[in-house]
């Protein structure tokens, strides 16, 4: 399945091929330094389970929770983006978004334009009550991101994070389901 993007751009699900494109990305300090949970070095073995995860979700939900971002001209991976949902009751009521690029490609509006997307697409899917996304308090371009996909302020939460031995306040951006 895929999710058009815009002329240039789409999202579809991880293949096998694009274990080394996820070694490239997730291996570059620039990128995990902002995000929480991933191993590094980020090895071979870490890309497959990713995949196998990915098996997973699809066999649990019927649809792929996390994508890949490509240039429609090349299909060249260039980030991903992807849902964590969390469920309450046997309800999908709550979900968590989380996002990348590589370098070469920021700042030139491309997450804006996918996290927009993917919003949308997600609220619509699997109707959960919010989609929040939790951003490391230095990650002044993730905000910017966030806020300007519609996500609002709901808290900056203290210590929130323990990254390599420090503390990480944390703002909270959420969107909710009309
Ligand atoms: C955060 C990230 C996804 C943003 O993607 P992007 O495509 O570069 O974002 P956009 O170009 O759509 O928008 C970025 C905005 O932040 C601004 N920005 C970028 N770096 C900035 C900085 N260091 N300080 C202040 N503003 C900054 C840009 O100018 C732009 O704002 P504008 O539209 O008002 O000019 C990308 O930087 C990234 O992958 N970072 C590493 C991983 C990461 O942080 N993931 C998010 C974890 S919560």
């Amino acid at each position: 399945m895929q999710i058009i993007v815009s002329d240039d751009l789409y999202l579809s699900p991880f293949t096998d091929e694009d274990i080394p494109g996820l070694l490239d990305c997730l291996n570059r300090p620039e990128i995990i330094d902002n995000l929480l949970t991933l191993p590094f070095p980020y090895t071979r073995n870490n890309a497959e389970l990713f995949l196998s995860h990915n098996a997973e979700l699809f066999d649990k939900y019927g649809l792929h929770l996390n994508y890949a971002i490509r240039l429609m001209k090349n299909h060249a991976l260039i980030g991903s983006i992807g849902l964590q949902l969390y469920n309450e009751m046997h309800r999908k009521h709550r979900a968590k978004v989380g996002y990348y690029l590589l370098p070469q490609f920021q700042g030139k509006g491309i997450m804006t334009r996918c996290l927009n997307t993917f919003t949308l697409w997600a609220l619509h899917t699997f109707k959960p009550a919010r989609i929040s996304a939790t951003i490391f308090i230095h990650n002044i371009a993730s905000e910017k991101v966030a806020l300007k996909c519609g996500y609002i302020l709901e808290a900056t939460l203290l210590k929130y994070y323990k990254k390599n031995g420090q503390y990480i306040d944390t703002k909270l951006y959420t969107i909710y389901n009309e």
